[in-house]
């Protein structure tokens, strides 16, 4: 894994911040399309973008600071690693946008989207906060959803993807090759954690009923 430069500015960028201030991450923020579309209307958020590749989070902070805003920041460095520094409940929305699929089935284990870092993004995740997730890689976007679903404290919503998804590098690319583009979004309970997993455990078992009910 690489050597992080990014935990030390992470701390630098929270330190003195109060505690509620607003909060969002693009993890594998490429070339920063994303966050430069998505921080106009965000001025009061502080949005983090991180990525493993040091060119691109150049081209990505004076992406933002060309438009003057002061309000983002990129860091460079392995999201895993930088996912864990962040403080517990500290994280209004995490946006992930066509990571690295890792197509063979042999390199799967180097995706980001594992059970173990979905963990640690809830963790992060203030109660009622958003996980975004988009991909063109249908096999990629069903094992993230599986993991989604199954997590006692997350729920799938209907609510649309934020709009500048599409004006990423890789979005923009996969929208011109008409590409099947699929995203969804899943909201943290906003329950203290034993009782999402009473509350999961009570709708599974609404669910089985009604379904004994319909034979
Ligand atoms: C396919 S590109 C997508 C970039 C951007 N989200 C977009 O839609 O154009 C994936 C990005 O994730 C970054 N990346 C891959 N693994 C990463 C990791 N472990 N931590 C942070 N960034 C990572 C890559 O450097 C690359 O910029």
């Amino acid at each position: 894994m690489t050597a992080l430069p990014a935990v030390t500015s992470l701390h630098a960028l929270l330190a003195g911040r109060p505690a509620e201030a607003a909060c969002e991450v693009e993890i594998g923020c490429g070339n920063g399309h994303f966050l430069a579309a998505y921080a106009a209307d965000r001025r009061d958020t502080l949005l983090i973008g991180i990525d493993l590749k040091a060119h691109r989070c150049r081209r990505a902070q004076e992406k933002a600071d060309k438009r003057g805003f002061t309000h983002v920041h990129i860091l460079q460095g392995a999201a895993e690693v930088f996912i864990r520094d962040l403080p517990p409940r500290s994280v209004d929305a995490f946006h992930i946008y066509f990571p690295d699929p890792w197509p063979k089935s042999r390199h799967r284990k180097r995706r980001f989207f594992t059970g173990e870092n979905l963990q640690v993004l809830v963790d992060r995740l203030r109660p009622g906060g958003r996980l975004h997730f988009g991909t063109d890689f249908f096999d990629y976007y069903l094992q993230a959803k599986v993991l989604v679903a199954l997590h006692p404290l997350l729920r799938l919503t209907s609510e649309p993807a934020p709009q500048p998804v599409l004006s990423s590098i890789y979005g923009q690319r996969f929208t011109e090759a008409e590409k099947a583009i699929r995203i969804f979004t899943a909201e943290r309970s906003a329950l203290p954690d034993d009782q999402g997993q009473q509350d999961k455990d009570q709708r599974q078992v609404d669910r089985d009923v009604q379904a004994n009910e319909d034979r």
